[in-house]
């Protein structure tokens, strides 16, 4: 029973690729079986085939759910990959000149596509309402396959030492201190709506969008997977709307229309 075959464990890849996009090597083989065992162990379940069955063939909620939230990797950092929050802030007239629906609408909606814990989100929102068009109404959609990642980023309570990557500045405009940590404000906070939704799934938007943020999440995805998550980022993207991505990924080598602004940056 602790010892994940090779057989099961391939089952366990083929499901977790169809299922979630992600595609785990072999050499990660120990890494799922101990993830799995953890679930197991919690929840009192037999055997590694039995765990398997609930998921595929009871196709259980919650246990979904929970195993979802175990098996993505969930690092994340305000202010990560800075470059792209200055890009915003340096640019905000070649954005809106692109981009008519912003000051048409008067309005900026972004996505933040793998938000993790929020500190994605957040920092946007601070980006976007410290150096955007004043009095532009903010709309920030934060979605990620994980419930336990989202509870956290809904409740908005972070570590002191989110004070090494925020300045002291937003730190006390958007922040409150409780205890030794740290609370986002309802200033930020309602700039925010977070929702639970698999990249996988078709895209159930009524309005499209004017930035997409999806960074450090497709290079857990094969090449396959990634193509069709671009192609659908364009769908949903405004003409002139821009998309970043994370700093190790690229639209290199993938069929797309986008323009390439810099790396990790590209426009509708
Ligand atoms: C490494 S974090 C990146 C967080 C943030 N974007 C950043 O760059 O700091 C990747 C996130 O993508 C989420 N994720 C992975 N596969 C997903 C999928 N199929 N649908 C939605 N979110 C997914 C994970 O749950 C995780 O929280």
């Amino acid at each position: 029973m602790r010892y994940l075959s090779d057989g099961m464990f391939l089952k366990y890849v083929s499901f977790i690729y169809d299922k979630f996009g992600i595609h785990i090597s072999q050499d990660k083989k120990d890494m799922l079986q101990s993830k799995i065992l953890k679930l197991i162990v919690k929840n009192r379940i037999e055997s590694y085939e039995e765990y398997f069955r609930l998921l595929t063939q009871v196709r259980d909620k919650e246990t979904l759910l929970e195993f979802s939230s175990e098996i993505t990797v969930n690092k994340t950092d305000f202010f990560r990959e800075n470059n792209h929050f200055e890009y915003i802030k340096n640019n905000v007239n070649f954005i809106v000149d692109n981009n008519k629906r912003i000051i048409r609408n008067n309005e900026i909606r972004v996505w933040s596509a793998g938000c993790s814990t929020g500190e994605e989100p957040y920092t946007l929102g601070v980006i976007l309402q410290e150096h955007f068009l004043q009095g532009t109404y903010i709309k920030i959609l934060a979605t990620d396959l994980s419930t336990r990642v989202l509870k956290e980023a809904v409740t908005g309570v972070y570590s002191p030492a989110i004070k090494n990557n925020i300045d002291k500045y937003y730190l006390l405009k958007y922040f409150k201190k409780q205890g030794s940590e740290w609370k986002v404000n309802e200033n930020l906070r309602r700039l925010v709506t977070f929702r639970l939704f698999n990249l996988m799934d078709d895209f159930p938007f009524k309005k499209s969008f004017d930035m997409i943020f999806c960074r450090n999440v497709m290079i857990y995805f094969d090449s396959k997977v990634q193509q069709k998550l671009i192609d659908k980022f364009y769908d949903v993207l405004v003409p002139g709307g821009l998309l970043f991505i994370g700093h190790s990924e690229s639209l290199t080598g993938k069929k797309h229309k986008f323009q390439y602004l810099k790396p990790t940056i590209y426009m509708k």
